[in-house]
């Protein structure tokens, strides 16, 4: 049997470069495997955990289905639909929650940091976000979920919600893990923090033009541009090393490494040794750099926007594309519902 793989994105904006390189890119690459069953959603129920406007998420959850479509995400090989279209999730959630501890929920860094975010918005939904992001999981039995690091305290909720279940009930639940891509981390355009809807300045969105990304790139802070280079910093940032430059290091060094992360993702490693040894002689002109890196990002673009274009003209296949995914997600979903209320006692 194949290998399932659910992935999701909240519905509150349109999505940016860490969306692509740490979630979209995993999910194309899974989709492409014949090895796995995949499944892409967009979480609309999650967007109501932290304040919003209606008609926005209304617009929103759409425009997820077109971003998904645009970069790459295919109908026939990988079934995209609206969670909010799967009542079940919010049943399986539920029960779930049954064998969470509400200390756990409130001790997670992603709840902290959303109650510090909207101190008065600290609801029931947002505590439970991480027991339906299990639930979305669970309920198709993936075992392998791409998504940016960000999302690792999630998957070990669930993964702990899994075999609790199974100890508890006897249910077949996978602990599923984090599909890791090159692009799992990355890092605002500001020098502080991950690149975030959420934080104005810090992204670059997929139909940003070439000017706006050039102007975008432009301000990403650098340093002198001439020096010694650590052996640690010869190489982009890495999962070991964010901590470490967060706390080390000035808003310029993050900048350098944060631009040497996206030269290596979207121009290429031997170009990053390049500038490295050029940062050691001659010294760097950050200027004609950050141009050659903003062509390079608009090139990787230009084909997303192009396809998004035609999908918003074309609005009846978007919506056979959302019902279609919504009949073949709610089968999955109603077969395993059945299995979890006759473990549980309640058929
Ligand atoms: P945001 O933080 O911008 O609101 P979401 O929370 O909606 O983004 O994240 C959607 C997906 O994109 C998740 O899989 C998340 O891990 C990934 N992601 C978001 N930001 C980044 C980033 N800066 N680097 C890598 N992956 C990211
Ligand atoms: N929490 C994820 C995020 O903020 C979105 C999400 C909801 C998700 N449910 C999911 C991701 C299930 C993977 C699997 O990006």
């Amino acid at each position: 049997m194949k290998k399932r793989v659910l992935s999701g994105i909240r519905a509150t904006g349109r999505l940016h470069l860490g969306n692509l390189l740490g979630a979209v890119e995993g999910m194309i690459a899974l989709q492409n495997d014949h090895a796995y069953e995949t499944l892409y959603m967009v979480a609309d129920a999650h967007a109501v955990t932290t304040p919003y406007n209606v008609e926005d998420l209304r617009k929103n959850r759409r425009e997820v289905i077109i971003d998904y479509l645009a970069a790459g995400l295919d109908p026939e090989k990988s079934v995209l639909f609206l969670q909010s279209d799967v009542p079940q999730h919010m049943e399986l959630s539920y029960y779930l929650s049954s064998v969470v501890t509400i200390a756990k929920m409130q001790h997670l860094p992603t709840f902290k940091e959303k109650v510090k975010q909207y101190p008065e918005h600290a609801t029931m939904a947002l505590l439970n976000y991480p027991v339906l992001m299990t639930a979305d999981i669970l309920l198709y039995k993936a075992g392998l979920v791409p998504v940016g690091i960000d999302q690792e305290p999630h998957l070990e909720v669930a993964r702990e919600i899994a075999r609790r279940m199974n100890d508890l009930y006897g249910t077949d639940f996978p602990e599923p893990v984090r599909f890791k891509t090159t692009g799992e981390y990355i890092p605002s355009l500001t020098g502080e923090g991950k690149m975030s809807k959420s934080v104005e300045g810090s992204y670059i969105n997929l139909t940003d033009d070439l000017e706006t990304i050039t102007s975008k790139i432009a301000k990403i802070p650098t340093d002198s541009g001439r020096g010694t280079i650590k052996e640690y910093e010869k190489s982009p940032l890495t999962e070991s090393k964010i901590s470490k430059y967060v706390n080390e290091h000035s808003q310029e060094a993050i900048g350098v490494a944060t631009l040497m992360l996206f030269i290596e993702l979207f121009i290429g490693k031997e170009r990053v040794e390049e500038l490295n040894r050029q940062y050691e002689s001659t010294g760097i002109r950050y200027g004609d750099v950050k141009k050659e890196l903003a062509e390079a990002i608009y090139k990787r673009l230009v084909p997303v926007q192009e396809k998004r274009k035609e999908l918003e003209a074309n609005e009846d296949y978007v919506n056979t594309i959302i019902a279609q995914g919504a009949a073949t997600a709610q089968a999955i979903a109603k077969e395993t519902m059945r299995e979890v209320r006759e473990k549980m006692g309640l058929l």
